[in-house]
């Protein structure tokens, strides 16, 4: 990859082998922005965008009425300067004025990443495998500073972040500080967005820019399950395999802000970044401000390309750690079989049917811990139940292990319940009002994490439950969104920056935590997928990807979720019929083919299990860790080109190419059948592969052209699984 300036055309060409990203200083002082796309060699002059006179336009530069920065494609815009489009970033001074001038002012050409401080971000192992561009804009009036990085690393990936730096000697508050921002020339796009609720999380909407604007956000705290930090733009007809396609998304875990908006003659501007809503921060003279960093991928390949490159990108430089590169457990968990009815005595009966399953983690989920029979009580006092566990929490975790098999534990540490021993002592450690009682959700409250003492007193008390090596396994969870947005810890005039501080807080207990446990698998979790997102998986390699565990629904969650996540890092599960969420009855068989397709476990009572099922579950473990590695390292590649209402398919190929996963789900039967023909990916079309059950040869060019027949199979919600080996 490089990144040049050319001096006499003020041009800056960031590329790599497959994309050009392009930028112009104008008039000596507006960063135009002029091209994100396939690689191009050189920028030329010739490429010009028309301006004109034109009516209603601000002219910054007096004697040319047809230069106006509304009309500008730009590379991040100030506000009230004359562009009446959606402000980049936006000030506050100690009088109320919100002007200013910020103009291009140098840069610097760095080798290697700069990362934006304090938040999550794509690292590099070596400086050979990026290249920074830090370009300055200045206020000299205000004497103020903003640097928008940009990297780029081999892969169709550019990264960005700003910092803003206060030179002066009067604080100023930043309303509004995105991390990205791109005009683009024309509104010829789909816009694809990951929208929905708890238990849908990440549904794939699509529809074609029309003049207007789309807006996606979350003022909710994390970023949540009704919205996903990501925008794709697809050139018309795209495919999953044809097609331009720029997805941007954001590392970030709080309340985020995005839009596509149309721009009036024919442009259209994309952003995304903290929410400005309920955000302001307070910046003293010398010090400075991070935005979260974005992630813009390019693929000619349509959506399978974009996913590939987020898939490699978040696998192997967003995630980090011991487990980054190592199999994942598969696991049992509590919660749908046992709700709150757990103790000793029943964990360690469940360890023994489930290691002798072939299990190779037991998670005791919620209700473990003081006085926790409902979910109304007991948050925050993170010490084990004396009557269900009376020989204490690190006996059980030994107990277990004994039975051959890990254990791991649930928390919610980022919540306090009112009935507990934490908020009797520190009532003032809850977000809240000072005016209102505050409102309560799921019976419980929101701890301060911009108060670091509420962060001290976390990693404390989840290192305790640690500290004995026994417990391999934490799934972190957090179950409602932030209201009544106050901190007795700030001043009054930094209550504005209670909700990124949450998330600066809660990035500081994850970072302390993973790095003083780096052998504990974490898995985030916010009521299922709510917080599945990049600035999660930094910290922990793993996510819960829906609390609905139905094999249904998940078809369209994890299709959704696959979009930006790869495979290793979702959670799912074989849980009981009929459904807890949704009462359907599904094939114990098509509800593994479904949890297989990621990181697979079982979240049910086993005892339930008839003497058959319980075969069929050993079956299907040893199956699963005979493809693990396929399955969670391999190239995932969804097969219908969108998701379709009666069917998915989808196929993941080893990272050596040797073994190719199969799936296909039929949801309904019928009985006018159609046999439907899937075509696999990402095959070599010169290879022979072998179906590893029944020995029939294929052509990788036949799978791949003429594609697979699904049977007929008369029943609803059934599955075709096949494996097939490169020979
Ligand atoms: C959330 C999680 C569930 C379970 C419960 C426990 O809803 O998503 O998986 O852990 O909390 O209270």
């Amino acid at each position: 990859m490089q990144i040049s300036f050319e001096e006499e055309q003020q041009v800056f060409h960031l590329y790599n082998d497959k994309i050009s990203y392009v930028i112009q200083v104008e008039k000596q002082r507006y960063l135009k922005h002029c091209y994100y796309g396939k690689r191009i060699k050189r920028w030329h002059s010739g490429i010009k965008d028309y301006y004109y006179d034109r009516g209603f336009c601000a002219n910054p530069i007096a004697e040319d009425r047809t230069f106006s920065l509304d009309t500008q494609l730009r590379e991040f815009p100030e506000s009230g300067q004359g562009d009446f489009r959606s402000p980049a970033y936006e000030l506050e001074d100690r009088n109320g004025d919100k002007n200013a001038r910020f103009f291009y002012n140098g840069y610097r050409i760095l080798s290697g990443k700069i990362a934006p401080d304090g938040l999550p971000h794509v690292y590099t192992d070596a400086d050979t495998e990026a290249m920074t561009l830090e370009i300055t804009l200045q206020d000299k009036v205000r004497n103020q500073r903003i640097l928008l990085y940009y990297t780029i690393y081999e892969d169709a990936v550019v990264t960005r972040f700003a910092k803003w730096i206060n030179d002066g000697t009067e604080p100023i508050e930043i309303c509004r500080f995105l991390s990205m921002n791109m005009d683009l020339p024309t509104q010829e796009y789909d816009v694809l967005t990951l929208s929905g609720a708890h238990t849908e999380e990440k549904n794939v909407y699509r529809r074609p820019l029309c003049a207007d604007s789309v807006t996606i956000e979350s003022s909710r705290g994390t970023s949540s399950p009704q919205a996903t930090p990501f925008i794709g733009l697809l050139s018309p007809g795209t495919t999953e395999e044809q097609g331009e396609v720029l997805g941007v998304n954001l590392i970030y875990s709080g309340n985020f802000y995005g839009c596509v908006q149309c721009g009036q003659y024919g442009t259209i501007r994309v952003q995304l970044g903290i929410n400005p809503y309920q955000f302001g921060w307070q910046l003293s003279p010398g010090s400075s401000f991070c935005t979260p960093e974005a992630v813009l991928v390019y693929s000619v390949n349509g959506l399978a390309g974009m996913s590939n490159t987020f898939h490699k990108l978040y696998r192997t430089r967003v995630c980090r750690g011991w487990y980054r590169d190592r199999e994942r457990p598969v696991l049992l968990n509590s919660w749908e079989g046992m709700y709150f009815e757990i103790n000793e005595e029943k964990m360690l009966t469940l360890a023994e049917e489930a290691a002798e399953l072939g299990i190779e983690l037991l998670v005791m989920d919620d209700g473990w811990f003081k006085g926790r029979n409902t979910d109304t009580t007991s948050l925050g006092d993170w010490t084990e139940d004396k009557k269900k566990f009376p020989d204490g929490l690190q006996s059980l975790a030994k107990k277990v292990k004994q039975k051959g098999i890990d254990f791991g534990i649930w928390f919610e540490p980022e919540m306090i319940s009112r009935e507990s021993d934490l908020y009797r002592e520190h009532p003032d450690w809850v977000i809240r009002s000072p005016f209102y009682e505050p409102i309560l959700s799921r019976h419980q409250l929101v701890l301060d994490l911009s108060n670091p003492a509420v962060c001290e007193y976390l990693i404390d008390a989840v290192s305790k439950v640690l500290v004995s090596g026994n417990i391999s396994y934490v799934k972190w969870d957090m179950n409602r969104h932030l209201t009544d947005l106050g901190s007795a810890y700030l001043d009054r005039k930094n209550q504005n920056e209670l909700s990124h501080r949450y998330v600066l807080g809660l990035y500081r207990v994850m970072e302390t935590l993973t790095e003083r446990f780096p052998q504990v698998l974490f898995e985030s979790c916010s009521s299922g997928g709510g917080r599945f997102d990049a600035g999660m998986l930094y910290y922990m390699p793993q996510t819960w990807t829906s609390d609905n565990t139905d094999a249904v629904c998940r078809l369209k969650i994890q299709h959704g979720t696959s979009l930006l996540f790869p495979t290793v890092t979702m959670g799912a599960h074989v849980s009981a019929c009929p459904n807890h969420q949704v009462g359907r009855t599904t094939p114990l068989a098509t509800r593994f083919a479904v949890a297989a397709a990621g990181n697979l476990g079982y979240e049910l009572d086993l005892k339930k299990l008839s003497k058959e099922e319980k075969e069929e579950v050993r079956e299907q473990i040893a199956e699963y860790k005979r493809r693990r590695r396929t399955v969670q390292f391999g190239t995932y590649y969804r097969l219908a080109d969108s998701f379709q209402e009666n069917q998915s398919a989808w196929n993941i190929v080893s990272e050596d190419g040797m073994e190719v996963i199969f799936t296909h789900v039929q949801i309904l039967a019928r009985s006018a059948y159609r046999v439907p023909v899937i075509r696999l990916k990402g095959l070599d079309p010169d290879a022979v592969y072998i179906d590893c059950e029944t020995g029939q040869e294929y052509g990788g060019d036949e799978l791949m052209y003429a594609g697979i027949r699904i049977p007929r199979i008369r029943q609803d919600f059934s599955s075709t699984t096949m494996v097939l080996r490169k020979s």
